[in-house]
């Protein structure tokens, strides 16, 4: 079989081990053996994310994650503020709004750090904010939101949520640190899994903020995983195979050194950017907030996205995604997450160099490999 590439921003690649988990037996979730597993995944994950916090696994994308974020944290008609510069923060937002939230839209430009000044005058002149959404790691445009910052510029009272669901392992987050109150991940982007686990990390002033919320929940009322915990146990049946895989996966990074992940992308993002600007095309994010995650790139005069990302995909086997919402024609994405390593970066690339040039770009053939390889060795 030809190697499929998958330089998406998610899914992305699963280890044959840690697969191999996902076909062992399935077995009881209320009892023994369930109980040991999620005991040594909670305290992994714990690790992983560099929290004391309590851990929760939902069966679900990161989408429901993001809701069960919300549901658990607000009543009707608390006043939340949504910071937007990309289609996730957006999501947040109208999420909120469907639970009868009210809902101050904060918008950055796509593909730009926000203007943290601005947001602090916006946070001066509301009264009662009971909460800010953020992205961390803004997939649709490759931008690393400003955790610290926000969390400087807030008052106490104000939880601070963040969707970590693309970023967390990739970039550095100081949870506890910085007061981080609702984080979630998807088990489809660094942590290298199927998709289908997500995990949601709640500080105290989160789950007493449980305790007096009034909006509608049931499937995700994190109460009830809370007290399931206490045994070992989430509430509903698991997605078993999935917490087996997870627990295989963390255990792989627990060997290799869990504060190691975050250098490893640091690096192949760098090989990746440096590779597409040796190619003499544009990086979408702007300088000083570009994520370790994904690079957007603006395609080249006169080469369509469809077209570059099908030639890439039929004639390479190497998968690059789209542009998000707007970005959707001019855009395209190369996704460098999960179980990445140079070699993996340097064949994408290269596929990159190869169906540009058959498309019609003057090309110089291993400019992009080479300035990817120049990385490793410091010379750029
Ligand atoms: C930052 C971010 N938030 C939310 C989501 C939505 O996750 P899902 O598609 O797993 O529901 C994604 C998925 O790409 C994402 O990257």
């Amino acid at each position: 079989m030809q190697t499929k590439y998958l330089a998406l921003p998610g899914p992305t690649m699963v280890n044959n081990e840690v697969l191999k988990e996902m076909t062992s037996e399935v077995f009881n979730h209320r009892g023994k053996d369930f109980y040991k597993v999620l005991q040594n995944l909670t305290e992994k994950t714990q690790q992983f994310l560099n929290t004391k916090n309590q851990v929760y696994y939902l069966t679900a994308s990161g989408t429901g994650a993001m809701e069960c974020a919300i549901v658990n944290s607000f009543s009707r008609g608390d006043k939340l503020l949504a910071l937007i510069n990309g289609a996730f923060g957006q999501r947040y937002a109208d999420i909120a709004k469907t639970y009868g939230l009210e809902v101050i839209e904060f918008h950055g430009k796509w593909g730009q750090s926000f203007d943290y000044n601005k947001i602090k005058n916006t946070i001066d002149e509301i009264e009662n904010l009971a909460g800010i959404t953020v992205i961390q790691g803004e997939t649709s445009t490759g931008v690393v939101n400003d955790l610290k910052k926000i969390s400087e510029i807030k008052d106490e009272d104000t939880l601070l949520i963040v969707d970590g669901i693309s970023s967390i392992g990739a970039e550095y987050i100081d949870i506890d640190g910085w007061g981080i109150d609702v984080i979630i991940t998807g088990s489809q982007k660094v942590l290298a899994l199927p998709p289908g686990l997500a995990i949601a990390c709640l500080s105290d002033k989160a789950l007493e903020a449980y305790n007096k919320s009034d909006l509608p929940k049931y499937y995700w009322d994190i109460g009830k995983y809370k007290k399931f915990a206490e045994q070992g146990q989430t509430p509903y049946t698991p997605a078993i195979s999935l917490i087996k895989a997870a627990e295989k996966q963390l255990e792989r990074m627990a060997e290799q050194g869990m504060g190691k992940e975050v250098q490893r992308h640091q690096i192949i993002a760098k090989m990746t950017r440096e590779g597409i600007k040796a190619l003499g095309l544009e990086l979408f994010t702007e300088e000083g907030c570009r994520s370790n995650v994904v690079t957007p790139i603006k395609s080249p005069h006169g080469i369509k996205v469809a077209e570059l990302r099908k030639l890439m995909l039929e004639k390479y086997n190497v998968e690059v995604a789209g542009g998000q919402g707007k970005l959707k024609e001019t855009v395209f994405r190369i996704g460098h997450l999960g179980n990445v390593d140079p070699l993996f970066m340097i064949s994408v690339l290269t596929a990159l160099e190869m169906s540009l040039m058959e498309l019609g770009y003057d090309v110089d053939l291993g400019t992009a490999s080479k300035a990817a390889q120049e990385v490793l060795y410091n010379k750029k």
